[in-house]
């Protein structure tokens, strides 16, 4: 199956800091894949440049099998904090992911998928509401909505649920995965919590930043290694995951 995001061969380097080099991975049609490593690898980094936010020293990324130079409205990207516009209502906040001139939409159609993409986070009754009158959960929920407007067949997410407490969390995690399901689309996801890797991704990639190595990318199969991803029911899953989660954190922690 051919891939749906392809970096080759990616160097990376702020005027002459080297962040990362010779780096390669690929995102297939339907996978959730994690990034995990410590803070300061290049991990944000290298979300700008999958995204094609800012250009790599060396390398390319490939979208669809074709060059990826510019950002592409079937992309979206969802940050660590939420972004939405202050003085726009929530639903006003998805449909301008709507306006913009490499989508635009007729207006019908603008409030047809507004109206379901915040149906879809469960936000229908705050589609009025400013910013500023709602929760962390809330506000990244929104965010979510405003990428999920678009159909975007990519999402990359940096970090989108580091500020919110653990029970939010877990559930914003469930959303996301069962909305990439549903939208039969592909996400990467930057995270420094393995728990979140394994619970949300198909696939984790660790980024390591060491002297003769530079961000080097460690693999693992999830799903190869996770007989369900019930661990709570399952007493073999639950061994496998503290299995995978042990050797995972004892890479994550060496690097
Ligand atoms: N715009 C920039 N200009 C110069 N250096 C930068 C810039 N952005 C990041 N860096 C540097 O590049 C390195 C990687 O930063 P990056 O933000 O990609 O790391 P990260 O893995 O996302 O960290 P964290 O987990 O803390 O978010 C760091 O040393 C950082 O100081
Ligand atoms: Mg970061």
């Amino acid at each position: 199956m051919n891939a749906v995001l392809e970096a080759r061969n990616l160097t990376l380097r702020y005027q002459n800091d080297l962040v990362f080099s010779n780096l390669s991975f690929t995102i297939k049609p339907r996978e959730i894949v994690a990034l995990i490593g410590k803070s300061g690898c290049g991990k944000s980094s290298l979300l700008s440049v999958a995204g094609a936010l800012i250009k790599p020293s060396e390398g390319e990324m490939l979208f669809q099998g074709k060059p990826l130079n510019a950002p592409s409205p079937k992309i979206a990207t969802v940050f660590q904090e939420p972004s939405l516009l202050p003085w726009l209502s929530v639903e006003r906040n998805v449909s301008l992911a709507l306006e913009l001139k490499s989508m635009r939409a007729p207006k019908s159609e603008r409030k047809k998928r507004t109206a379901e993409a915040l149906s879809e986070v469960d936000l229908s009754g705050a589609a009025k509401k400013f910013p500023r009158e709602l929760s962390g959960g809330m506000a990244q929920r929104a965010a979510l909505a405003r990428a999920l407007a678009r159909r975007a067949e990519l999402a990359l997410l940096d970090e989108p649920f580091s500020a919110l407490d653990a029970i939010t969390r877990k559930a914003c995690q469930k959303l996301l995965k069962n909305l990439i399901r549903a939208h039969e689309s592909s996400a990467l996801i930057v995270t420094h919590d393995i728990d979140e890797a394994l619970s949300l991704s198909d696939r984790t990639l660790l980024m390591r930043r060491e002297a003769n190595d530079y961000g080097a990318l460690e693999e693992w199969d999830i799903n190869a290694r996770l007989t369900t991803n019930n661990v709570e029911r399952d007493r073999r899953a639950r061994f496998e995951y503290i299995d995978l989660r042990e050797e995972i954190s004892f890479r994550l922690e060496q690097n």
